[in-house]
């Protein structure tokens, strides 16, 4: 099954299933649960950034790349805390994001596997999170235009993002490669979303 693209043009990463219908109403009922989760994935986001720069600092572009998806994503995280704030709601512990860390049980353990597999990951993820953000534009269109512009933007920026983690993977090996790769990657995640089931949170 091809996933709904809510965004023009088809990005490298096609995600191999929809997000279940019942997830943007659930996501809307309970959408200061799903705020607190979204400030953590986008400082998950960005430290993933650092770390990637800290770990493949000779990757040509990736340092430049990163300190700049860094930036992008606590820009994206200070715009999340101050809706929260504006709300009255503050940042809980982050009780961790199962479906990211189900991807990240498949990331290998040779050196140039782990690169490959961790930028394809955090592909997959920006791909996903595009997804749900763009059904939550769309969904909160007609109770607050405001923040549906606000998660438009959001959704078109993290779709941005899987475009430049899919290039740096294939700088980092050859391209035959990484698209076989990301082809079995892409099955885990249909399925690993599968059995993380519907929440109120981004993913
Ligand atoms: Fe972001
Ligand atoms: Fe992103």
């Amino acid at each position: 099954m091809r996933a709904h693209r809510p965004l023009a043009g088809e990005g490298p990463v096609v995600l191999r299933s929809a997000t279940d219908p019942g997830w943007l109403p659930l996501a809307l009922a309970q959408f200061d649960a799903v705020l607190v989760d979204h400030a953590h994935c986008e400082k998950k986001a960005a430290a993933n950034a650092l770390s990637l720069l800290q770990s493949y600092p000779e990757l040509p572009g990736l340092p430049a790349q990163m300190a700049r998806l860094a930036r992008e994503e606590s820009a994206h995280l200070a715009r999340v805390l101050e809706l929260m704030e504006a709300r009255g709601l503050s940042l809980s512990k982050d009780l961790g994001d199962p479906y990211a860390q189900a991807l990240q049980t498949l990331v290998r353990t040779p050196a140039l596997e782990r690169k490959v597999d961790r930028l394809l990951v955090a592909a997959m993820i920006e791909a996903r999170s595009c997804e749900r953000l763009a059904l939550l534009a769309d969904g909160l269109k007609d109770q607050d235009e405001r923040l549906a512009r606000f998660y438009g933007e959001l959704a078109q920026s993290e779709d941005g993002h899987q475009f430049l983690f899919f290039h740096l993977a294939v700088k980092a090996c050859d391209e035959a490669t990484v698209e076989a790769r990301l082809s079995t990657l892409l099955d885990a995640e249909a399925r690993i979303l599968a059995s993380v089931g519907v929440r109120a949170a981004i993913h």
